[in-house]
């Protein structure tokens, strides 16, 4: 995978998605995405890692369901909103998540840490290669990487900003970073799904689903 920069992090920094969460009110009990019930509804708890968490649905989600969620995000509003979501369903899960403002593209998790490591639609741009590197560095021996993220091959009419384009992925991509010697590929794939945008309008998404564990013996 290449290195290079695509000339947009900046565009996708802690300001844009600090306007973007302030420009529109908390999304309240939101669902988690359902590539994530899909891929890890059947794995026993642990711990896990939210990457890019947001509003912390799928943080909450997890807790919910036993597991020990550390949930990172760069807005600070979007964190506010998630621990008061948390909260608010009381601290059986509020106590499960520990919630850590930070830059993924700098902050680097506990290596060989967590049973599962999950990151959606996180699209830091220039930095995205080394990002899942330092994901799939963070994942326990037997543990979980789930990457999901807009496809390529997503209608255009969905993409609401022209250098979105340039940050979206194949499963296979990102995959093609992991040594096949220390990960087993459980799926790589693109699905296709409908979802009603805040504004009623339906438009259809294709994400692009990598799940992969890594080998007992998988050092990184
Ligand atoms: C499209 S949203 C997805 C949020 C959530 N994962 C979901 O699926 O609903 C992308 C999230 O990644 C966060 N993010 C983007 N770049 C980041 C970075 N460099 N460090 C930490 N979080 C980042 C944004 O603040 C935002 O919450």
């Amino acid at each position: 995978m290449s290195e290079e920069g695509t000339g947009v992090s900046e565009e996708f920094g802690k300001e844009f998605w600090e306007e973007r969460y302030r420009g529109h009110a908390a999304a309240g009990a939101r669902r988690p995405n359902p590539q994530l019930i899909t891929e890890a509804g059947g794995l026993p708890p642990g711990t896990a890692l939210d990457a890019g968490c947001g509003e912390g649905a799928d943080a909450v989600w997890l807790a919910s369901r036993g597991w020990r969620v550390t949930a990172v995000d760069i807005a600070a509003t979007a964190l506010r909103r998630a621990r008061e979501h948390a909260q608010a369903l009381g601290d059986a899960v509020a106590s499960r998540i520990e919630w850590i403002e930070a830059d993924l593209t700098t902050w680097a998790p506990a290596a060989g840490h967590f049973d599962l490591v999950s990151t959606h639609y996180v699209h830091p741009a220039a930095a995205r290669d080394a990002l899942f590197r330092r994901l799939a560095a963070s994942v326990a021996p037997g543990g979980t990487l789930l990457v999901v993220g807009h496809h390529p091959s997503a209608p255009q009419a969905h993409v609401s900003h022209a250098a979105a384009r340039e940050v979206h992925f194949t499963a296979e991509e990102i995959a093609a970073g992991l040594d096949p010697e220390r990960w087993d590929i459980a799926v790589a794939e693109a699905r296709t799904r409908s979802v009603t945008t805040r504004d009623g309008r339906e438009i259809v998404l294709r994400d692009a689903v990598l799940r992969t564990r890594r080998r007992l013996d998988g050092h990184v």
